[in-house]
C-alpha cells in the first residue's frame, strides 16, 4: 500500500486550482441512468471513487467514453442488470445513489446495503422511507435492498434529518414520478444544487434545491445534457487551512467563495487573512493562530468534511479550541494519530478539546478515512522532521494529484509505492 513521506516544517505558498467536486460528481454520474440520451460530464476529478462509480454504471449497462477530457455516458435501451453488487458498493457507499434513478426509470433496482464505515453507522433508512413514500415496494434481504414500482407517484416526504444522499436519491427518483413531489427538511449542500442544475438541463422541473423544501414535477422522460461539475470546496478548503497553519500564502483558483463561507469566517477568527478577488480565494497565515471553536452542521453550517483538517490547525493555535462533531458519531479517529505527533487533545462525547499551541514532530501515522488522512498531511507539513503516512489509498479516493499540488506550493511530499 502506498504511503506519503513528508518533510516539515513547510510554508505553503503559491496558486492552486480546485478540481471538480467528488461529492457533486457521484450523483451527477448516477443521474445518467435517468435517460437513454447521452450525458456529458466535464471536470470530473481523477480520483478512485469516480472510477468505482464508472465501473458500477458500466455494470448496469451504461456505455462510457472519454471525450476530450469529459466523460460521455449513455444508458440506452434495456440493461442486462439492475443490480449494484456488494463487491462495488462495499468500496464506495455512494453506489446507493443508483437506487433512486434505477427504480424511477427501470421500475426495479437491487442494491447492496452499504453497511457502516469508519466515521459512523450511516444507515439509509431515509432513502428507503422516501422511496416508499413515492410508492416503491421496498424489500430487504440477504444484505440487499430491492425496490420495485411500475411507476413512482409524486407525494410529500419529510426527512428526519437533512441527508445529502437521501435528498439526491429522492430528487433523482421524483423527476420521473407521475405528478408532483414535495421534499421537506432537505439537505442544502452546493452539490445538491449542482445536481438539480444537471437534472433541469436534462428536462426535469425542480424548484427550491439548496433550500429546505424542494418541489419536483415529474416528467415522462428526460433527455441528455452537457454539464461541468462545480469545484471541490472540501479539497479547496483543505489547501486554505494548510496555508493558514503553515504561515503560508495560498491563492485557490476556480473555487466558489460562497460555498466556503463558514470556513473562511473561521479562518478569519483564528487570525488568518482572507482576500477574495477575481473568483480566487487568497489565505495568508501571517499572524500567530488563535483558538476558535467550531461546530459541524449540515450546509450552510461548518462542513463535517473539513473538521479533521481544522483540528490539525487547532493544535497550533494559542488557547483551547472546542470542536463539536454533530453530523457523524465516530469522526475523531485522527485524534490518536495527531497525539502521536505531539498534539494534546481530549474527547468527551462529540466534543474534542484541542489545547494549543503544541509543536508537532514528524512520526509514522496511519490514515483511517478520507478526511482524517488530509488532516495528517496538513499536520505533517507543519511538523518538524519526517512524517510517514500509511494507507493513503484513503486520500486517493477524494484528492486529485495531491502530492503534485502540494509540491507546486513548496511542500516536500513523496509517494512511496507499497
Ligand atoms: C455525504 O454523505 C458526503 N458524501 C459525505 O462526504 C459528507 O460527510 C456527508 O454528506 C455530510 O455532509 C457524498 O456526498 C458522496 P448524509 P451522506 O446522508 O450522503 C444520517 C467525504 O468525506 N442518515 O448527509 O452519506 C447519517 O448517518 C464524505 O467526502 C441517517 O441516519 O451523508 C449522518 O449521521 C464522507 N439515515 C447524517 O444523517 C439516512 O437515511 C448525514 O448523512 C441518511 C443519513
Amino acid at each position: 500500500m502506498d504511503r506519503f513521506r513528508i518533510q516539515g516544517p513547510t510554508r505553503l505558498a503559491g496558486r492552486v486550482r480546485a478540481s471538480g467536486a467528488k461529492n457533486a460528481s457521484l450523483p451527477a454520474l448516477a443521474a445518467c441512468l435517468l435517460t437513454s440520451e447521452p450525458v456529458i460530464l466535464g471536470r470530473l476529478p481523477a480520483v478512485r471513487d469516480i472510477l468505482t462509480m464508472r465501473r458500477l454504471l458500466e455494470h448496469l449497462g451504461v456505455i462510457t467514453e472519454d471525450v476530450g477530457g469529459a466523460l460521455r455516458l449513455e444508458a440506452r435501451g434495456k440493461a442486462h442488470d439492475d443490480e449494484a453488487p456488494y463487491e462495488l458498493v462495499k468500496t464506495m457507499r455512494a453506489s446507493v445513489l443508483s437506487l433512486g434513478p434505477l427504480v424511477a426509470r427501470r421500475g426495479h433496482a437491487r442494491v447492496s446495503l452499504p453497511g457502516g464505515c469508519a466515521i459512523g453507522v450511516r444507515p439509509i433508512d431515509q432513502h428507503l422511507a422516501g422511496l416508499a413514500a413515492l410508492g416503491a415496494d421496498i424489500h430487504l434481504e440477504g444484505g440487499y435492498v430491492e425496490a420495485r414500482a411500475d411507476r413512482l407517484a409524486g407525494g410529500r416526504f419529510r426527512f428526519d434529518m437533512p441527508t445529502v444522499g437521501g435528498t439526491e436519491n429522492l430528487m433523482m427518483a421524483a423527476v420521473l414520478a407521475r405528478g408532483t413531489t414535495v421534499l421537506d427538511n432537505c439537505a442544502r449542500e452546493p452539490e445538491i444544487v449542482d445536481l438539480a442544475r444537471l437534472l433541469v438541463k436534462m428536462g426535469a422541473d425542480i424548484e427550491g434545491a439548496g433550500s429546505p423544501t424542494v418541489t419536483i414535477r415529474g416528467a415522462d422522460e428526460l433527455g441528455g445534457a452537457e454539464h461541468e461539475i462545480i469545484p471541490d470546496r472540501i479539497e479547496g478548503g483543505t489547501y486554505l487551512i494548510g496555508a493558514a497553519m503553515t504561515g503560508g500564502d495560498v491563492t485557490l483558483e476556480g473555487a466558489c467563495p460562497g460555498d466556503l463561507g463558514p470556513l473562511l469566517d473561521t479562518l478569519g477568527e483564528v487570525g488568518a487573512t482572507v482576500d477574495l478577488a477575481d473568483g480566487a480565494i487568497r489565505v495568508r497565515g501571517d499572524e500567530p493562530l488563535r483558538a476558535a471553536d467550531v461546530e459541524t452542521a449540515p450546509h450552510p453550517g461548518f462542513p463535517t468534511d473539513l473538521q479533521a483538517q481544522y483540528m490539525a490547525l487547532a493544535t497550533l493555535a494559542e488557547g483551547t479550541s472546542h470542536i463539536q462533531e454533530t453530523v457523524f458519531e465516530n469522526r475523531f479517529q485522527h485524534v490518536p494519530e495527531l497525539a502521536r505527533m505531539g498534539a494534546v487533545i481530549d474527547v468527551t462525547g462529540n466534543v474534542a478539546r484541542v489545547y494549543g499551541p503544541t509543536p508537532l514532530s514528524g512520526s509514522p501515522v496511519m490514515a483511517t478515512d478520507l478526511r482524517a488522512s488530509a488532516c495528517l498531511v496538513l499536520a505533517a507539513l507543519a511538523a518538524s522532521g519526517e512524517t510517514e503516512i500509511q494507507r493513503i489509498y484513503h486520500l486517493d479516493r477524494g484528492y486529485e494529484r495531491m502530492e503534485e499540488k502540494l509540491r507546486s506550493l513548496g511542500a516536500q511530499v513523496e509517494r512511496v509505492a507499497g
